[in-house]
This record gives C-alpha cells, sequence and structure tokens, in this order.
C-alpha cells in the first residue's frame, strides 16, 4: 500500500487578488506534492480560501455586493484564486472554501465540542484589534502602540464573547515547540516561545458579536465563530472531520506538514496545536515556517501599492521559469527580494545558458553526427567519463535529501552543479573534433552522447515538481520512453536505451533582453496604476483665504452613534463640541460600523446650514475622504484633541 502524505498550503483570503508573494507558498506546496508522489505517495494536497470576517464584510459593503457575491468574484471569478492555480499548474487535490455548507456544519459542531467539554467559555472580551488582520492582543504584546504583525494601528475593543482556555495547554504546547520537531525552522521556535508564551499565554476570544459575516455559533445567535478558528480546522474538515462531505480523515489526519508563511506561524504553532489538544485529536506532524518575499525590503500589499501581479509576470516570463525562479532563488525558510532583474537573470543563467543549452546542444549533436539516433556501440572512457557519470548516479540521492528538509532552493542546486559539470563536459570532450574522424572516434563520441542525455533524462525527472511542463518537454526531446523518467529510473545510471531517439524540439528558454525587458515591465506598470488608479487632475476653482475662513471646522467626539432605518448608508450621530452637543446625520454607514465610531474625534463643518436627511435634522457635516477605489474614510483627529478645537 502506498504511504500517505497530506500537505497544506494556508487558506488565502479573497480580499483582494493574490501577488506572487502568495503564489510562493502555493508554488512550494505544489513542489513538494508533486515530488511526494513522484516518489510514490499517495497525496493530498490542500488548499482553498478563508472567506468570513470582517475585513471582507466591509469590503463587500464598500463594493456595494453581499459578502458571498464579493468572496465570490475573487474566487471564481476572471483572474481569480482558482483561475491563477490553474495557470500556475497547481496541481492540488481539493480546494475548500469556509463558506462551503459541509465546513460550516463542522465547525459548528466543533465549536460546540470544545464549549461542552467545558475549553470554551462565555466572557467579555477588552483589548487591542487589528482589523486588518483580524487578531486581538494584549497592550504588551503591540509594538509602538501598533498592531505586532502588520504595524498597523489598533483599536479598543470591548464586547461579550467567548474564550477558548489556550492558558490551560500552555506547558504543552511549550513542550511540543521546544522538545519536537513540530516546528520548522528551529529559529521559529525561540520566536513562538519567547514571544508568546513566556510572557504568558492568554485565554483566547473566539467569538464576535460585532458583524455577521462568519459561522454562527448555532446555540447562542449573535456570535459568529472567530475567523481563525473557522480557518484553522478547515485543514480537518477538508478531510471529511465532524462532515460527510469525504471521508479520508482516518486515513490521512494527521497532515504530515503545513507550510504557512512566518506571519501565521503564531497561529499554526500554539493555537492550532492547543485546539487539537482540547478536540483529543492528533497534532500535525509539521508546521513550516517559510519567509516572505519581500519587494524592496518591505512586505507586498496592496495597500502599499507595489503589487506584483503573478499574471504579468507568468505571461512575460512562462509559468515554468517562473516556478523555477520562485524555489530556487530564495532558501523557503527565510525572507528573499524579489525583484525583476533577480527573475532575468536566474532564467538566463540557470535556465537559457545551463539547461537550455545543454538540451540544444546535445539533441542538435545527436542529429548531427548520428541522424538523430544513437549507435548502440559505445566506448566508455573511465578516465573522462568517471565523474560525471557518479555525479548522474549520485545526484538523485542529494536531491533526496534536501527534499526531504524542505530544502528546494538546495535540491535545485544540486541538479544545476551536475548541469554545469555536463556543459563542462562537452569541452572536455569536444564532440565536434570527435565528429571529424567518424570511423575512429564514432564509438567515443555516441557515449559522450550518452552520457550527456543521462543528465538531462535524471535532471528532467529530478525537475518535474518544479517546472513540470518543461519537464515533460526535456524527456520528449531526448527520446525518453515512460519506464526511464520514473523516480526509481533517475536513481539508475544509464536507464535510458542505448540507441535512444532524439526530437528536436522549440529552444525552451530563450535569452530575455534584460534592458528592454525591464523597460517594457515598467511601462505596463505605469499604465496598470494610471487604469487602476483613474488619476484625474482635478480642475479646481481658486478660493481666497477669506472665503475660506468662512468655514468653520472643529473637532467633533463622536458620542452615540446609531444606523438611520431602512438606510444603507446613513449613520445618525450625537457629538460633542465640548461646548455643545449636535446631531448629525452622514452617508458613511457602509464603511463604519456605529461602534467602530464611538469615541472617536472628527472634523465637524460647524457653521453649515442645518439639512433634513431622510427627514431627521442635521447639523454640520462630517468630513471623509473618498479613495479611487470609491470607499469612504473619516478624517479621524488626534484623540488628544480637545473637543470643539478649530481645524486650521
Ligand atoms: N487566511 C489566512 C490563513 C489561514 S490558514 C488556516 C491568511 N491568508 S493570507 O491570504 O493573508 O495569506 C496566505 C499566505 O500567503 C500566508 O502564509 C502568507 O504568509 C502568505 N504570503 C502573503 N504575502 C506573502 C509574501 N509577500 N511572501 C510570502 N508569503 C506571503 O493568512
Amino acid at each position: 500500500m502506498k504511504e500517505k502524505f497530506y500537505i497544506t498550503t494556508p487558506i488565502y483570503y479573497p480580499s483582494d487578488k493574490l501577488h506572487i508573494g502568495h503564489t510562493y507558498c502555493t508554488v512550494a506546496t505544489d513542489a513538494m506534492a508533486r515530488y511526494k508522489r513522484m516518489t510514490g505517495h499517495d497525496v493530498i494536497f490542500l488548499t482553498g480560501t478563508d472567506e468570513h470576517g470582517q475585513k471582507i464584510e466591509d469590503k463587500a459593503k464598500a463594493a456595494g455586493v453581499s459578502p458571498q457575491q464579493f468572496v465570490d468574484n475573487i474566487v471564481l471569478g476572471e483572474r481569480g484564486v482558482q483561475d491563477l492555480w490553474r495557470l500556475m499548474n497547481i496541481s492540488n487535490d481539493r480546494f475548500i472554501r469556509t463558506t462551503d455548507d459541509y465546513h460550516v456544519e463542522a465547525i459548528q459542531k466543533i465549536f460546540k465540542k470544545m464549549y461542552e467539554n467545558g475549553d470554551i467559555y462565555k466572557g467579555s472580551y477588552k483589548g487591542k484589534y487589528c482589523k486588518p488582520c483580524e487578531s486581538f492582543w494584549t497592550e504588551s504584546q503591540l509594538v509602538d502602540g501598533k498592531c505586532p504583525d502588520c504595524g498597523r494601528p489598533v483599536e479598543d475593543a470591548e464586547e461579550e464573547a467567548y474564550f477558548f482556555r489556550l492558558s490551560k495547554y500552555a506547558d504543552r504546547v511549550k513542550d511540543l515547540l521546544e522538545n519536537t520537531d513540530f516546528l520548522e525552522p528551529r529559529s521559529r521556535v525561540h520566536e513562538m516561545v519567547n514571544n508568546f508564551i513566556k510572557p504568558g499565554l492568554e485565554d483566547l476570544c473566539v467569538s464576535r458579536t460585532s458583524f455577521t459575516w462568519g459561522v454562527p455559533v448555532d446555540f447562542d445567535p449573535g456570535h459568529v465563530v472567530y475567523v481563525w478558528v473557522d480557518a484553522l480546522f478547515n485543514y480537518t474538515t477538508a478531510l471529511g472531520f465532524m462532515n460527510g462531505k469525504y471521508d479520508d480523515y482516518k486515513d490521512f489526519w494527521p497532515a504530515d506538514v503545513h507550510f504557512v508563511g512566518k506571519e501565521i506561524v503564531r497561529f499554526h504553532s500554539i493555537i492550532w496545536p492547543a485546539m487539537l489538544m482540547s478536540m483529543d485529536m492528533p497534532l500535525p506532524k509539521k508546521v513550516f515556517g517559510h519567509g516572505w518575499l519581500l519587494l524592496d525590503g518591505g512586505k507586498m500589499s496592496k495597500s502599499k501599492g507595489n503589487v506584483v501581479d503573478p499574471y504579468v509576470l507568468a505571461e512575460k516570463f512562462g509559468v515554468d521559469a517562473l516556478r523555477f525562479f520562485l524555489l530556487r532563488t530564495f532558501p523557503f525558510g527565510s525572507d528573499g527580494n524579489f525583484s525583476n532583474e533577480a527573475l532575468i537573470s536566474t532564467i538566463n543563467t540557470d535556465l537559457a545558458n545551463d539547461l537550455g543549452n545543454l538540451l540544444s546542444r546535445t539533441v542538435s549533436m545527436v542529429e548531427k553526427y548520428f541522424g538523430g539516433t544513437l549507435p548502440t556501440e559505445q566506448t566508455e572512457d573511465v578516465e573522462k567519463d568517471s565523474e560525471l557519470v557518479g555525479l548522474i548516479s549520485g545526484l538523485r540521492a542529494l536531491y533526496e535529501e534536501q527534499m526531504e528538509k524542505y530544502a528546494f532552493q538546495n535540491a535545485l542546486a544540486e541538479i544545476f552543479n551536475v548541469i554545469s559539470r555536463a556543459n563542462k563536459y562537452i569541452d572536455e570532450n569536444a564532440p565536434w573534433v570527435l565528429a571529424k574522424d567518424m570511423e575512429t572516434n564514432g564509438k567515443r563520441l555516441a557515449r559522450v552522447m550518452y552520457n550527456l542525455l543521462e543528465v538531462l533524462r535524471v535532471s528532467a525527472i529530478l525537475l518535474t515538481p518544479f517546472m513540470p511542463t518543461t519537464s515533460t518537454e526535456i524527456l520528449r526531446q531526448i527520446g525518453a520512453c515512460d519506464c526511464c523518467s520514473t523516480w526509481e529510473s533517475a536513481g539508475v545510471y544509464a536507464s535510458l536505451k542505448a540507441d535512444a531517439s532524439v526530437v528536436r524540439g522549440e529552444n525552451l528558454f530563450p535569452r530575455i533582453d534584460e534592458a528592454k525587458m525591464l523597460a517594457e515591465l515598467e511601462a505596463e506598470r505605469e499604465a496598470a496604476m494610471k487604469a487602476n488608479a483613474k488619476v484625474e487632475v482635478p480642475v479646481e476653482e481658486e478660493i481666497t483665504i477669506d472665503e475660506f475662513a468662512k468655514v468653520s471646522l472643529r473637532c467633533a467626539e463622536v458620542i452615540a452613534c446609531e444606523k438611520v432605518e431602512k438606510s444603507k448608508k446613513l449613520l445618525k450621530l450625537q457629538v460633542s463640541l465640548g461646548y455643545e452637543m449636535r446631531q448629525v446625520v452622514s452617508g458613511i454607514a457602509e464603511a463604519y460600523s456605529p461602534e467602530a465610531l464611538i469615541g472617536k474625534k472628527v472634523i465637524l463643518v460647524s457653521n453649515l446650514k442645518p439639512a433634513k436627511l431622510m427627514g431627521i435634522d442635521s447639523y454640520g457635516m462630517i468630513l471623509a475622504t473618498k479613495s479611487s477605489d470609491g470607499v469612504l474614510r473619516v478624517a479621524f483627529l488626534d484623540p488628544e484633541t480637545e473637543n470643539g478645537a478649530e481645524v486650521r
């Protein structure tokens, strides 16, 4: 029976289109899944989307669609998540969406089970909340008063909520991290223990009442399950845990490895095992926290406006080249700086010069000197051949050792070491000189060619997890049959039949003109930015300082706030100017919940003529910005600003 192997990627937030950083993790997982299949395992590779939470609810509101429509568009729509994985040749066996019925049903049962066993209890939450990360933090975890993950401001939050007894599992989780290989790379263990466990693990708030887009707690309406509880259990519900959709839980759980980005290692190595302990379920065998792809030293994110579009890159450079670049260039456990220059350089050096050249030279020489088919009579030259033959024979084992450690970069380096040696072997043996006297040297020349084909064969097999299409094409061009294209045959020199016939094909990796390509990419980036931003230079009428002085702008604190009945857009606010209270109606309901505004200081146009909106009197106007994507953002003032102070 085949050994089982279960591997997962984090499930993606469909709040925006994915960028090359997201693609990195999925390509790595795909390479590992393909490698395991190649080495004879029965693999389940899971990916999917994490579709609940306040951020999605807010974005959907701003876009004027329902949350379900919003996520459907990003997951299933053109150039969405699923399109991207198809394009990148991702071989996932399953795709879970946390809005899938079977998952929702299972999460309700799981939540209830932890409630019934006493590990989830009801309390009241007071703390700091980072909305974009959907994470609660204690004061001591904040960095300069901001979210330690993303560096953005956090908000005070208080609500009735359910809590998970994370503190109860602190010792067991610490032991797991320190005394087993559960979490890798090892450096991440110290980070988790020192930053999170040693300062004291507090119980985790696992339900929300401030929004509705989540899995409802079925025994307490009004509460939805915290998105991370919902998300983490996807790894088990996608196998059929507590649902009838699949039946693989008993065969495939625990997972062999979860690949996750470094900022979510905390969730996967502390919260996840603790919840599994509470459920009395086996723990995953490993969590591997990989580094980030950075852009100019900073994290890629849409809000920084520096997203690198995988569609554009795949179109320009080819899917296999892009996949290869990601895993060849950056050590998987550490951060790496993405640049178009590095991408072009890797393609030109490894793929065009080394691999592409070896293939095209070898195939054309076999055609030119032997009409495409090697003779079976070949002469070995032990002195000249032994080093290369030794490398070919030993390559699979070296590669395997690295792949088993998830060291993709090193595994590829082993292959390219043999490829460069083969290119040198051509020069050492000078086939063009041998070919001058075929009668004397023909058999020797045949063996030289054969050895080169063997390098290409073994390399192509081992490259399959990284460049599936290219590998198949190389094997086709060198005339490798099915039985000498297997993992087993990659460990055996001379598996290719001696009279192999080559088939010339297209040049796999033409050299890229760097300057031309960079200019092209830059022009496209600028065009895309312009198209996205729809920047129109505003035509503005000038006013005098006296005219401006007529507008009275003052700091107002929001004391109370509620939705205006039957209106999607309006909120009714009571604000304090220090010397008086005012009622204001403002069209910001799609961007802010009433709770989110209470206590905030805003700018009020305080001498505006009163108006009636939906029959309600409004005495002033709150200033807000409108981004090019139509999202409204209130201009908040420093919380220290005095109520009623003039804004000038
Ligand atoms: N939804 C959660 C995961 C839940 S798993 C139970 C999430 N989603 S995410 O879309 O924000 O990120 C998904 C993965 O992409 C994370 O592992 C994250 O680290 C990874 N990456 C996002 N940007 C990245 C880079 N720039 N570089 C490398 N990986 C990055 O987190």
